[in-house]
């Protein structure tokens, strides 16, 4: 992905110390070469099972120029927010490769995406049901609907990415949603054409795919018994990616093994939502050290970009690699690595090692792909950062730096 020619750090073939005096930091890169490589990758893994549709899941990094990328290798889509649709429409995506999963879709969603045609609503409650069956009716539709059921797998990772588990608010437990079906098949503006699960992100191991798939399997079974056809099986998203050195994330290439295996004996359409491993090792946060103190025995660097930028470190302790973009071999020494923001859970990576650091040295926050633009904010009135794709040897600015004026404008004094 990255490599160090001489003692700079390129992405592609781009240095990146080019674009830190191009763009200015904090900003955000992604490499076009590695989106496309990974969408081939699952591409080439599905190959063995043609009726296969692949929904790259908007909200990892829903940038238009990234969805275009993806839209251009024939992906479709999947969302989760009315926000989200006016992103694919936007985009010209093909209504029938979008599917619209979440727990609180309102009446506006609902209606919006019934009238662009999207391919199903991945329903999750029985109250969701009853709103598309009463919009679907008002606007002349039969709405396509799959049912999210909660199949209760621990997906052995972080518990704030766990969905399927039965404490979780996601979905219909599984063994409630054979009466939902049942209901919803009286339904004159429903059609039911799917069962659908996600179990979980950042998933590094392939058993809990596998035991839900099962569970799917049995409950499409269960349903074929009683009259209910379903044309499609949507496994959700969640492969993990290589965040540490010793992660170890399954090759799409097995996953779909698997996956491919299963299938085979239940035989209808497949529909994946794969968000993190199309784009997070894709994307760098690229950011100036400010200062650099000590306080006490600690040895902080502080840096121009915090958790309103890449808000995994705080929220959920993730691991994110840094590199500097010189390298260089003197003078190591243990650094906590904390952003400009007013919270001592600001902090970006805890006793990290780096060699011979100066006021001014540009630094690489790796994995920033995914949950990392998609979530930042404006705490401390600080503006959302460009976004910069890299392809080859030319760069494209794919979001430009906002203005404080951008985040006062629908500010009202009274
Ligand atoms: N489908 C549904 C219904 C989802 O809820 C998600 C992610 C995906 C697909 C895509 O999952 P992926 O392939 O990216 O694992 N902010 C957290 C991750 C939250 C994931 C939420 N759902 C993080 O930064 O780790």
């Amino acid at each position: 992905m990255v490599t160090y020619r001489n003692k700079e750090l390129f992405v592609e073939n781009v240095s990146f110390k080019t674009l830190a005096s191009t763009y200015g930091t904090p900003c955000y890169i992604y490499s076009k070469k590695y989106l496309v490589e990974q969408f081939s990758d699952y591409k080439n893994a599905f190959k063995g099972y043609p009726q296969t549709i692949i929904c790259y899941s908007v909200k990892a990094n829903s940038n238009l120029s990234i969805l275009k990328v993806f839209k251009e290798m024939g992906s479709g889509f999947d969302i989760v927010s009315g926000g989200e649709l006016e992103r694919v429409i936007a985009i010209g995506a093909n209504p029938k490769k979008v599917v619209f999963s979440g727990v609180a879709k309102s009446n506006e969603e609902v209606k919006k995406a019934i009238e662009f045609g999207i391919l199903f609503f991945n329903v999750e409650s029985f109250d969701e049901l009853e709103v598309i069956n009463k919009i679907a009716k008002k606007t002349r539709h039969v709405a396509e609907i799959s049912i999210r059921v909660n199949p209760d797998i621990n997906p052995k990772t972080h518990p704030y990415i766990s969905t399927g588990l039965k404490s979780s608010k996601f979905g219909i437990p599984i063994r409630q949603s054979f009466e939902i079906y049942r209901e919803a098949k009286k339904m004159k503006n429903i059609k039911l054409i799917g069962i659908d699960a996600h179990i979980g992100s950042q998933i590094l191991d392939l058993d809990p795919f596998e035991d839900s798939l099962e569970r799917l399997e049995n409950l499409y079974f269960k349903l074929k018994d009683e009259n209910i056809n379903i044309d499609f099986i949507d496994i959700g998203g969640g492969l993990g990616i290589k965040y540490k050195d010793e992660d170890r994330p399954p090759s799409k290439k097995k996953f779909a093994q698997k996956i491919i295996k299963r299938m085979k004996r239940i035989n209808c359409k497949l529909l994946l939502e794969p968000g993190r491993s199309l784009v997070g090792n894709s994307g760098y946060l690229l950011t100036a050290v400010v200062y650099k103190k000590n306080n006490y025995k600690k040895n902080f660097l502080i840096i121009d970009a915090g958790m309103n930028d890449l808000l995994r470190p705080a929220l959920y302790g993730s691991y994110h690699k840094i590199s500097k973009v010189i390298r260089s071999h003197k003078d190591e020494k243990i650094y906590d690595v904390v952003g400009p923001i007013c919270e001592t859970g600001d902090v970006i990576a805890k006793n990290l090692s780096m060699n011979d650091v100066k006021l001014g040295d540009i630094l690489v926050i790796h994995s920033a792909g995914a949950y990392g633009a998609t979530m930042s904010s404006n705490y401390n009135t600080r503006p959302k950062i460009p976004e910069i794709l890299v392809s080859g040897n030319k760069t494209f600015l794919i979001r430009k730096k906002e203005t404080i004026s951008q985040i006062l404008e629908n500010e009202v004094i009274i």
